[in-house]
This record gives structure tokens, C-alpha cells and sequence, in this order.
């Protein structure tokens, strides 16, 4: 059996020629196997089996053919066609919860450029949809990106050049030719599966297969018509790439065959590695009785240790905790992250708490730690399962919340570390560094799509509740990235806001706020419109050292506005050095979401639209209504001390006082 075996799994062809043509593993083991060009921490088991990724949170790997193969004619210049077949298993970390996928990859380099999460190893975020990329790929993805238009966490796609598949279907396979005949497959169920990539040069049309057994489905999950021609060059590398995120899977190969001008040697699941399974259950009633007996032994010194534990420590885990999908950080490795909390490592405080830098002792990536303390179990509990969905939302622009920590009454959140601080400091008083005004039309654009996101793009409406420049943060690179969804709530799409407690700060609160006490998508707004102006006039929405008729900025700005003299509230410190119909169209979009009733607002559709110049601003702007702070503003702060679990730092606001940052996150004062 084991001869038979191991006899497979050094089944293999190397064809005589320097450009082979044909490939074909029955498990890696053995002289070829060790072959592959191996990328990341993709690795070949001794069992056989091509480990592409473990469960490690953000990893990849690759997994290539160590020669290339010539896919093009080199006379005509037309891509051959090819086929290939392969066997794969995904084990999420956690049941159900799969990231990110693999794919089938054909590309010009072995050794990709890439990141790992939603990009699959396969690109990075400055070379995605380029043409010279040259790379065609096959997903399996097992999470849903609605940054790439992805159509569930359970699918198949071709990819071209970008992972916004070009076609894409739901897992799956045909028993017969209608429709009807589809069965669902579930890519992540830890089962193996073949699939069959097909491409036919004569019809220009890609096949796309999968099925639970052997046999090949007639019918093609997808068929996508390109001539591929184009798109690859004469010579370029196979092979697989695979990546996890915040929630990670093991990704496996077990066999994989390959024919260029041909249709690929079958597999046969049977013949392959198997993954080891979930050991054997014991049937003899002696074997049950003594493990029972032993189960409960283990049960009362168990529930023993968690009673004294219950007792001496905290930071126990409580059932609720362990269905929080998001990294659990333990609270020692956070800890020994931030030095003890040591004051040296406090990035900056507000009135949710403090923000201190960190380093994971075992990545040794630089973290933010956000550490907020409550004394009520229950409202932790409601906001820590706000966590679990917020820790699925991804976008380039968010600042990307990597895990979390509870300990008694203390909530630790671990983001992504910005380098480059908050935007305020750049903006306000004397910065030490002035943002160009491309730097500054960037940031805002970054700001608008991360807002689109997560008002449309998530399976949820997500508000923000609290844009303002220093919840904007700078990454190394100067992209801008919305942080703190401390105060964000969500509600399904459709479904009334039920919140009543009012947050946010003062200046960006959209005026029926304090009176509705229902944030909405389009307060949201009101408050990019505030810091669209303050980025565009380097000043604070609300300037209490101003002279009362400046003291609220978006007033200033339409003062101006009617006047005809707008560009006379840029700021200064640009020295006129600025795009002039950027900056109008910054200014006026800027009062056009100030405006007081929520329905003359756009939406963060229509304002990607305006920003991108797809649609022109109306010539003549309507007065935005007075926003009132007046009035509303007592009532504001009694709501603010009644709110049990929003502490805000309203203390720090007076009429001589600056207004306050409240939550400067990574903002260098302290
Ligand atoms: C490794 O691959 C190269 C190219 O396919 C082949 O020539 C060589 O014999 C292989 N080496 C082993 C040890 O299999
Ligand atoms: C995953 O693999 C990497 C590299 O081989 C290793 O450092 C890490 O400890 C592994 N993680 C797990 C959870 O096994
Ligand atoms: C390459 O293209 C030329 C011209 O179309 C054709 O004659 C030749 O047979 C092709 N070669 C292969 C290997 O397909
Ligand atoms: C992104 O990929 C391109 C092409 O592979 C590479 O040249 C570039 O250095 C990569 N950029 C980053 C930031 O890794
Ligand atoms: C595509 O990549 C090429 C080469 O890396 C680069 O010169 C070009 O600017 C890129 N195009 C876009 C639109 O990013
Ligand atoms: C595939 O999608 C990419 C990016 O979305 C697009 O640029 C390209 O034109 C598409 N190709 C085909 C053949 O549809
Ligand atoms: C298959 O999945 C789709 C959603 O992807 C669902 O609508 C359908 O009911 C499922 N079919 C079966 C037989 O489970």
C-alpha cells in the first residue's frame, strides 16, 4: 500500500526539452516536487502535500514551476491553448471563517511583488489593473472584497490583470446541462476539490471547472470568451499564490497537471495525499466508559482552574468572546507590545481612552493600540460584537483594525500604525509640515472613497460618526486612511437607526443631530463638508478665538462665495500654488454638504462624481441654512453627560478654549 503510494507520488513527467510542456504532480514528494519555486511561507509537507499558506494572519505564499513555458507562437504571436487540472484544500482557522483564497497563476515573474489579505499575492495596490502587469489568474476566494466588486466570500473568478474579476460565479458545479442542475460547493469546507482551467485558442474562451469528485462536470462553472494573446507574453511562469488577512485559512495542493496545446493528464482525487484527517472515534463501550470517566475528571479539574482563575484574574474568556471573529490578542502580548503602556509609547489621548505605538513580539509589526476602559460589562459586550463587523470591513482607506483585547474593563483595539500621524497636524496653527494642495486633493479624495465604502459597499450601512481631520490618518506614503470606528454604529441597510445618544464634535455635527439624535449617512456628509473647507482654508470648522462674524468657517466661506471672491479663503500658507478648479470645486462642494437640510446634501456617490469632474457643481449654490450651534449647543452637552458609554471630552471646549481634537489618535501631542 505504502509501495503503491509513494510509487504515485514520484509519478512524474519532466519533458526532455529546455520549454517542457507538460507537468504533472500526484502529490510534490520526492524528485521533482521539491522542485517548485517556493515564495513566501508556502512550503511542501513531508506527506506530500504543497502547503501554500498556514493559518498565520496576513501571510502568503507562492508556489511556482521552476522553468517557464513558452505560451506564445513565436510567429504569429498567438497565445496557445492550455489546460490544466488541480486539487485543493482550504481549512479556515475558525469554521465558517475563511481568508483569503488561492489562485491559479500565470504570470511573467516567480518571485511577485505582491500583498498579502485581499490581493491574494498576486499584486499590490499601486500596480492593480495595469496593463503591463501581464497576469491571468483564477480565484478561490473565501472573503468578500467589496473594494474589488466581489460577489459573496464563496466564489470563483478570472482575473486579469486586477482582482476585480472579470467573471465570476458562486462555488460551485452542473450535474447536468439546465441551470437548475447547479450544486453549491463551499470552497473553505476543509474538503478537497478539482478544478479544470481550460483555455481553447481557436474559440478564444476560458473554462472555468470545479466539483467535489474526479469527474470533470461537463458543463463549466464559467466561461469567459478573451483571446488571451494579448494579455500573456511568450514566456511566462505557472503556478499558485495564496493569502490570508485578519481571518486566516490554510490553503493546500495536493496533485496539479498542466498541458500547453492539450488537455491535461486527469487526476484522480483517490491517488493523492489526503490531508490528515480528524482522528477516529472509539466504538468499544469499555474505550467510551473510561473516556467519559476521564472527561469528567478533566471537566471538574477544568471547571476548577476556571473558577480559581475567575477569581485571581480576569482575563478570562468568556463564551460570548470566542464568537467575535476578528484576532483575539492575548492581553501579555500587548503588554510586552507597548512596553508596559509605558508613557513614552502614548501616542495620544482622548476621550475614549489612550493610543499607544507597539511593536508584536512576534511579527515585529508596528501597531497602534487603542485602549479604552468601562466598567460595564454589557455595553462592552454590545460594542465588542460591533467589532466583529468592523473588523470585516476593508478598504485601502480605512485604517485597517487588526485585533482586539479584552481584560476586566479594559478594550484594547490593535490597528495598522500610521507613520505620518493625523491630518490635523498639518493643518492647523504653525505646522511644522505644509501639505501641498495635490497632497491635500489626494487625502480628500482617499477620505470620499473610504466614506462610499462604508455607506454602500458593506453588506451594512456603516456611519462614521466622527469624520474629522484628525480622524484622518497619514500613512507612510501619505495616503489618507479614516480611522477611529469607535463611534460608528450599524444598522442593516433598509433598517431605522435606532441609536439615540448623540457623538461626534462639535463643528462637524450636522445640525439636526442634537435635535434627532439619529446619525445618518448624510450627517456623515455634513461633516466631510466641514473638512473639505477646513483642508481647503487650513482652519478649523469652528475657530473660538476668531471674531464671532469668522468664528464658524463654513459662514466665512459663503460670505466669501457671494462676494465672487472665494479663492480669497485658501490657505495661505499654499502661497497660491494650487489647482484653481480643484480648489472651487473642494470650496463649493464643501458649502453644497454644509447645507443645513439633510435632503440638499449629495451623497458620498455624488460627491466621488463632483470630485472626479464626471458631474459639474449647480453654478449657483443655495445659502446653507444657519447651523445654530447657538441654540442647540446647551442641549448638545446635557445629552453628551447624560450618554453613558460615548464619554466624550467635552470639558476641554469653551468659548476662550481651543476647540478640542477630541480624539487625536496618533496625533503627536500629548
Ligand atoms: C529541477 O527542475 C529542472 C528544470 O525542470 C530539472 O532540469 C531538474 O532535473 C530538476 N531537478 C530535480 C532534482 O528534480
Ligand atoms: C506559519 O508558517 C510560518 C513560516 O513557516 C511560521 O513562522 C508560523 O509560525 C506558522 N504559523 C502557524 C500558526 O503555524
Ligand atoms: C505558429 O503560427 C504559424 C503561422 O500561423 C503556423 O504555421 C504554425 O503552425 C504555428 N506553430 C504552432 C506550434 O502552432
Ligand atoms: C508593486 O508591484 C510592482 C510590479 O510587480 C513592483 O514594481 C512594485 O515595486 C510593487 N510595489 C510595492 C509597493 O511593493
Ligand atoms: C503601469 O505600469 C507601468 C510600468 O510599471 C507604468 O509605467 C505605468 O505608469 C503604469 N500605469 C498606471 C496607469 O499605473
Ligand atoms: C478585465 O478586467 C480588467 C479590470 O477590471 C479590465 O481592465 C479589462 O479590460 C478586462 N478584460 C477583459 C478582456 O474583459
Ligand atoms: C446555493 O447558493 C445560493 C447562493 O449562493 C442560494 O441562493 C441557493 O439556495 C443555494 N442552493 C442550494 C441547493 O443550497
Amino acid at each position: 500500500m505504502l509501495l503503491q503510494l509513494s510509487s504515485f507520488l514520484l509519478f512524474l513527467l519532466i519533458p526532455v526539452s529546455s520549454q517542457p510542456s507538460q507537468i504533472f504532480y500526484a502529490g510534490f514528494k520526492g524528485v521533482g516536487g521539491n522542485n517548485m519555486t517556493l515564495n513566501g511561507v508556502a512550503e511542501i509537507e513531508h506527506n506530500g502535500i504543497l502547503k501554500l499558506t498556514n493559518d498565520s494572519s496576513k501571510v502568503m505564499g507562492h508556489a511556482f514551476y521552476p522553468t517557464a513555458f513558452q505560451f506564445k507562437n513565436s510567429s504569429d504571436g498567438k497565445a496557445f491553448s492550455f489546460s490544466s487540472s488541480f486539487a485543493l484544500v482550504i481549512v479556515p482557522e475558525f469554521p465558517k471563517l475563511g481568508g483569503h483564497g488561492l489562485a491559479f497563476t500565470i504570470a511573467t515573474t516567480k518571485d511577485l511583488k505582491a500583498l498579502p489579505s485581499q490581493y491574494l499575492g498576486l499584486l499590490n495596490s499601486s500596480d492593480i489593473g495595469n496593463f503591463s502587469n501581464h497576469l491571468f489568474a483564477v480565484e478561490f476566494d473565501t472573503a468578500q472584497d467589496f473594494e474589488f466588486g466581489d460577489i459573496n466570500d464563496n466564489h470563483v473568478g478570472i482575473d486579469i490583470n486586477s482582482l476585480a474579476s472579470n467573471d465570476s460565479a458562486p462555488a460551485g458545479y452542473y450535474n447536468g446541462d439546465g441551470d437548475s442542475s447547479k450544486q453549491n460547493l463551499t470552497l473553505k469546507s476543509g474538503k478537497p476539490i478539482l478544478a479544470w482551467v481550460d483555455y481553447d485558442s481557436s474559440q478564444s474562451v476560458i473554462h472555468v471547472t470545479i466539483s467535489p469528485s474526479s469527474t470533470k462536470p461537463k458543463r463549466p462553472l464559467l466561461s469567459f470568451p478573451v483571446d488571451l494573446s494579448p494579455i500573456l507574453e511568450k514566456s511566462m511562469y505557472v503556478g499558485f499564490s495564496a493569502s490570508t488577512g485578519l481571518l486566516a485559512s490554510s490553503h493546500y495542493i495536493l496533485g496539479w497537471s498542466f498541458q500547453i496545446d492539450g488537455p491535461a493528464p486527469p487526476l484522480d482525487l483517490s491517488t493523492l495525499p489526503q490531508l490528515p484527517g480528524p482522528k477516529k472515534k472509539h466504538t468499544s463501550l469499555m474505550v467510551g466508559v473510561s473516556v467519559s470517566c476521564f472527561v469528567l475528571a478533566l471537566c471538574t479539574i477544568l471547571f476548577g482552574i476556571y473558577m480559581y482563575r475567575r477569581y485571581k484574574n480576569a482575563d478570562v474568556i468568556e463564551a460570548w468572546e470566542l464568537e467575535i471573529g476578528p484576532h483575539r490578542y492575548s492581553y501579555q502580548e500587548l503588554k510586552k507590545a507597548t512596553k508596559g503602556f509605558k508613557d513614552k509609547e502614548l501616542l495620544g489621548q482622548g476621550g475614549f481612552g489612550s493610543v499607544y505605538k507597539g511593536t508584536l513580539p512576534k511579527s515585529k509589526t508596528l501597531v497602534a493600540v487603542k485602549r479604552i476602559s468601562h466598567d460595564s460589562n454589557q455595553g462592552l459586550r454590545e460594542f465588542v460584537s460591533e467589532i466583529a463587523s468592523i473588523g470585516r470591513l476593508r478598504h485601502r482607506n480605512l485604517v485597517q483594525l487588526l485585533g482586539w483585547c479584552r481584560r476586566r474593563g479594559d478594550l484594547l483595539l490593535v490597528y495598522d500604525f500610521m507613520a505620518n500621524g493625523s491630518l490635523d497636524k498639518y493643518l492647523f496653527d504653525d505646522p511644522e509640515t505644509i501639505l501641498s494642495w495635490e497632497q491635500r486633493f489626494k487625502v480628500i479624495m482617499d477620505v470620499a472613497s473610504a466614506l462610499l465604502y462604508l455607506h454602500e459597499g458593506f453588506e451594512q450601512v456603516v456611519i462614521h460618526r466622527d469624520v474629522k481631520a484628525s480622524n484622518v490618518l497619514l500613512d507612510g506614503e501619505l495616503n489618507g486612511r479614516l480611522g477611529d470606528f469607535g463611534l460608528a454604529r450599524l444598522y442593516d441597510h433598509g433598517a431605522n437607526p435606532s441609536t439615540t445618544r448623540v457623538v461626534g464634535t462639535l463643528g462637524y455635527l450636522a445640525p439636526e443631530l442634537p435635535r434627532t439624535g439619529k446619525a445618518t449617512p448624510s450627517s456623515d456628509v455634513f461633516a466631510f463638508g466641514a473638512l473639505l473647507l477646513e483642508v481647503a482654508c487650513g482652519l478649523r470648522p469652528l475657530e473660538p478665538k476668531a471674531l464671532p462674524e469668522d468664528m464658524v468657517l463654513v459662514d466665512c466661506v459663503w460670505k466669501k462665495y457671494t462676494q465672487g471672491r472665494i479663492l480669497d479663503v485658501v490657505d495661505r500658507k499654499l502661497n497660491g500654488d494650487f489647482n484653481e478648479r480643484e480648489v472651487v470645486t473642494v470650496l463649493k462642494l464643501g458649502l453644497l454638504c454644509s447645507n443645513g437640510a439633510p435632503g440638499s446634501r449629495p451623497s458620498m456617490r455624488q460627491v466621488m462624481r463632483f470630485l472626479h469632474g464626471e458631474a459639474g457643481l449647480p453654478d449657483e449654490l443655495r445659502k446653507p441654512e444657519d447651523v445654530g450651534y447657538q441654540e442647540g449647543f446647551d442641549e448638545f452637552l446635557h445629552s453628551l453627560e447624560s450618554s453613558s458609554f460615548d464619554q466624550m471630552s467635552t470639558s476641554s471646549f469653551g468659548r476662550n478654549r481651543d476647540v478640542d481634537a477630541s480624539f487625536p489618535y496618533f496625533a503627536n501631542t500629548r
